[in-house]
């Protein structure tokens, strides 16, 4: 087991950079980012960026960077007036996901990104046994952050910040007796950990080669197996949820095996969990809807390809629109950087 670098500190994170990413890339997938214009969007690129920490010239002071969640613990950190720094004013692994994946579905070209505040913020999140946690300021580790790190270092096409070998032992050392993935060794396979970590082992160039055919089938075969009333469960023996038309929908699309699933079924247990009023969708049916459920429920939609949504890239979790866009500046961040001086 790995102990957090810092247990006495446990900030309360404000998630508000997450929110914002739901709402963002729900819009995108439903073709409604034009009800944003011009000014609307440079003012919410400005907001992602105010709440990036940048570093000073400490080394300690650079792995705490990243972006923050939300405005609440901000300290003035980065001004030159300050000289006190608030230790609780940390980035968070989740929400510089999240900063970087809005971004990208502004049309944001990242130059304005501290790339190696943010990664030396990444590689001291990762512990020995190859788990991350999500921030210095402590936290749990497991398989949730190392999917964060996974994508961030995707989206900066840098994985110099993660020790591949070890996330990968980890990830396999997490797949249990059903065969499918827990948070960790010895935990229960949960549908959200399964995604986590086919994701970040599609990320890291690594799914073909180190998952065994066996081991490839007897998943694919849990995950379909998480039918249940037309909707996907995260476990055995619970109740179909809306996020797990993601979750599981997901994974099952970056194994090459969505079709297994009754997609017909599925979609009409997606869209029964919408709610009339407000046009969000809930967890489960006659339930009330939230930003999440909504978000997940919409790109578990999008995967399906029959309610002209947007596709969705299944394991960035940004249109594949945006995910061009990222595609077009990795070309030009290695044009940039093969220009000699
Ligand atoms: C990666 O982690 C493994 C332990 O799983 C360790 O043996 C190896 O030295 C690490 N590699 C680097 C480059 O730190
Ligand atoms: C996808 O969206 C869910 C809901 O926000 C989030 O928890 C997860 O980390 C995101 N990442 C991807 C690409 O799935
Ligand atoms: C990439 O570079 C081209 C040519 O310099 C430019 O027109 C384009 O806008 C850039 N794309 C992005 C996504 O920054
Ligand atoms: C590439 O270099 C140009 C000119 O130096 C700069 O304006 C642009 O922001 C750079 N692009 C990226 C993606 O770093």
């Amino acid at each position: 087991m790995c102990s957090s670098p810092s247990p006495s500190l446990l900030p309360s994170q404000l998630s508000l950079m997450a929110v914002l990413y739901f709402a963002l890339s729900g819009l995108d997938l439903l073709d409604g980012l034009s009800e944003l214009d011009k000014e609307e969007r440079q003012h919410i690129i400005n907001w992602i960026y105010s709440l990036q920490i940048l570093p000073g010239n400490d080394r300690d002071e650079q792995a705490c960077a990243g972006f923050r969640g939300g405005t609440t613990l901000a300290s003035c950190r980065g001004e030159s007036s300050c000289d006190t720094v608030s230790q609780l004013d940390c980035g968070h692994i989740t929400m510089t996901y999240t900063a970087l994946a809005s971004l990208i579905i502004l049309g944001d070209d990242l130059s304005r990104v501290e790339r190696p505040a943010v990664m030396a913020h990444v590689a001291a999140l990762q512990c020995p046994d190859g788990s991350f946690f999500s921030t210095r300021g402590g936290s749990e580790n497991d398989m949730r952050f190392m999917y964060c790190a996974a994508a961030i270092c995707y989206i900066l096409q840098d994985f110099s910040a993660i020790n591949t070998t070890s996330a990968t032992k980890y990830i396999l050392n997490s797949m249990s007796y059903e065969g499918a993935m827990g948070q960790g060794t010895h935990l229960e396979a949960h549908g959200g950990s399964s995604y986590c970590a086919i994701a970040t082992l599609h990320l890291l160039g690594k799914l073909d080669s180190s998952l065994s055919r066996t081991q490839r089938e007897r998943l694919v075969r849990w995950l379909v197996e998480r039918q249940s009333g037309g909707g996907l469960q995260g476990r055995p023996n619970k109740p179909p949820d809306t996020c797990y038309a993601f979750w599981i929908g997901a994974t099952l699309q970056i194994l090459g095996a969505l079709d297994y699933l009754d997609t017909a079924a599925l979609r009409q247990f997606v869209l029964s969990t919408q709610d009339p009023i407000t046009g969000g969708l809930a967890k489960y049916p006659n339930s009330n809807p939230d930003g999440l459920h909504t978000y997940l429920g919409i790109s578990g939609l999008s995967l399906l390809r029959k309610d002209n949504l947007k596709p969705v890239d299944p394991a960035l979790n940004i249109s594949q629109q945006a995910l061009s866009h990222l595609h077009q500046l990795h070309k030009n961040i290695s044009k940039n950087s093969t220009v000699p001086c």
